[in-house]
């Protein structure tokens, strides 16, 4: 039995794929089980952060009932169910259902290798897109003096919203539209980035979990093959979530 580094407490501990797990006051299913080492898929969730639950992919059952992990309240007692086939199924759809919405070729995007989405896919199994792609057309946004936008891989996590908004205070991202029209926005009356004052030091800057937004004149600086998640997968890597 795995309890990390906090005690077992009957009063304060729920079951995850049927393993004690002990939590603290205010913690959604998906940090205490961090905490404690164990993997929940998740792509718009970040310990840095409040939950946002829009990504879906850390989608458990608790007590029998859909959840979302990041967004559940851990309670004494629950039944978390997790690492399932029909569970893992559903997050491999939805997985494709990202893949081929946006513009994703791994093979010559700098995130490769270091990317949520893609070390995702890997640990859920998915060998291809299954569905047809749509082939957006989303032209990159190369006017900011360092930084390149490239709205064709964004998953719409909030994350960079958040970061902009709550850390950086200054608003540089939103996220406009519905549905299938859903898109990333610049906050600038151009809609350029150039026209804002996002800066590479800015959260905002470097929190992407995929190769949206990137430091220009950086390239492949660590090479393919030694990249984090060639090391070693994203599920052996909970503890260092958070970390660049
Ligand atoms: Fe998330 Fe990156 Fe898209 Fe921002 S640009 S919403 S951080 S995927
Ligand atoms: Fe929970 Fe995205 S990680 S909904």
């Amino acid at each position: 039995m795995s309890a990390g580094r906090y005690e077992l407490d009957g009063s304060r501990s729920f079951t995850l794929d049927g393993e004690d797990l002990p939590f603290q006051p205010g913690d959604s299913v998906l940090q205490a089980a961090t905490r404690a080492g164990r993997y929940i898929p998740h792509l718009c969730w970040h310990p840095d952060f409040k939950a946002h639950g829009s990504c879906r992919i850390c989608t458990v059952k608790v007590n029998g009932r859909s959840a979302a992990a990041c967004t559940v309240q851990a309670a004494a007692g629950l039944d978390v169910e997790s690492n399932t086939e029909e569970l893992n199924a559903h997050r491999k759809t939805l997985l494709q259902m990202l893949f081929v919405e946006g513009n994703h070729f791994c093979p010559s995007c700098e995130k490769s290798g270091h990317c949520l989405l893609q070390a995702t896919a890997y640990e859920m199994g998915m060998e291809g897109p299954h569905f047809e792609e749509f082939y957006p057309d989303r032209p990159v946004d190369a006017s900011h003096p360092d930084i390149l936008l490239d709205f064709n891989r964004c998953i719409l996590c909030e994350l960079c919203v958040r970061a902009s908004r709550d850390v950086d205070g200054k608003n540089v991202f939103a996220i406009g539209g519905h549905g299938m029209g859903t898109r990333l926005l610049v906050n600038s009356a151009s809609g350029r980035l150039a026209d804002t004052d996002l800066a590479l030091a800015d959260r905002a800057a470097q929190v992407c979990p995929v190769g949206v937004i990137l430091p220009k004149r950086r390239g492949f600086v660590v090479p393919i093959g030694q990249r984090r998640y060639d090391a070693k997968p994203v599920s052996e890597q909970v503890q260092d979530e958070g970390t660049p």
